[in-house]
């Protein structure tokens, strides 16, 4: 089916694109995950009209994750990612990320960024192990609480 992948290293798993009726579902997610950006239903529900997209992955018919992401021209920016708690450790947030750089690359992305939260170590160290790298700081960029951004990217060799 289009849109759909199969992790290779992660056999249970099932990635396919957010649709409109996961909305619900990515808020409930979210909503366990203090550091995944809160964002509300309705902007899940419009993600495409807002220029965004995203997947969800899915393990024994369950989702467990999802990733949202905005492409424009040639840079991609990961706006929100989340596994639920109790799965964490098991590669379904890998599988998420390299299914959307996969298809970035595939139309034309040369460079993905994202923030983070100073205090998100683990996703930092997630992040450094798919190969992105610190490309700045931001001071203040987050609020309740406030704290500063880390910028990191990932270039595609060209
Ligand atoms: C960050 C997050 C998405 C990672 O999800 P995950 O499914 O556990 O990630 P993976 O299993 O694919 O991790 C792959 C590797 O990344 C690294 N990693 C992942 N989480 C880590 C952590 N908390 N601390 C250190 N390294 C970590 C490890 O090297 C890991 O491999 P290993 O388990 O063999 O050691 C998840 O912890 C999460 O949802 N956090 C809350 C939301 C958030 O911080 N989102 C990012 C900001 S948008």
């Amino acid at each position: 089916m289009p849109g759909e992948a199969q992790a290779g290293s992660v056999p249970e798993l099932r990635l396919r694109a957010l649709e409109a009726g996961d909305a619900a579902e990515a808020v409930r997610i979210s909503r366990r995950c203090a550091e995944a950006a809160a964002w509300s239903e309705e902007a899940y529900a419009r993600l495409r009209e807002a220029g965004c997209r995203g997947w969800v992955a899915q393990a024994n018919a369950e989702t467990v994750g999802f990733l949202v992401a905005r492409c424009a021209a040639d840079e991609a920016e990961i706006l929100n990612l989340a596994v639920v708690p109790e799965v964490r450790r098991r590669g379904y947030a890998t599988a998420l990320v390299q299914e959307a750089l996969r298809e970035f690359r595939g139309q034309g992305v040369r460079r993905v960024f994202l923030e983070v939260r100073a205090s998100n170590r683990g996703a930092m160290a997630f992040y450094e192990g798919l190969g992105f790298r610190g490309a700045g700081r931001r001071a203040g960029y987050y609020q309740n609480p406030r704290e500063d951004g880390v910028c990191m990217a990932l270039e595609f060799p060209g």
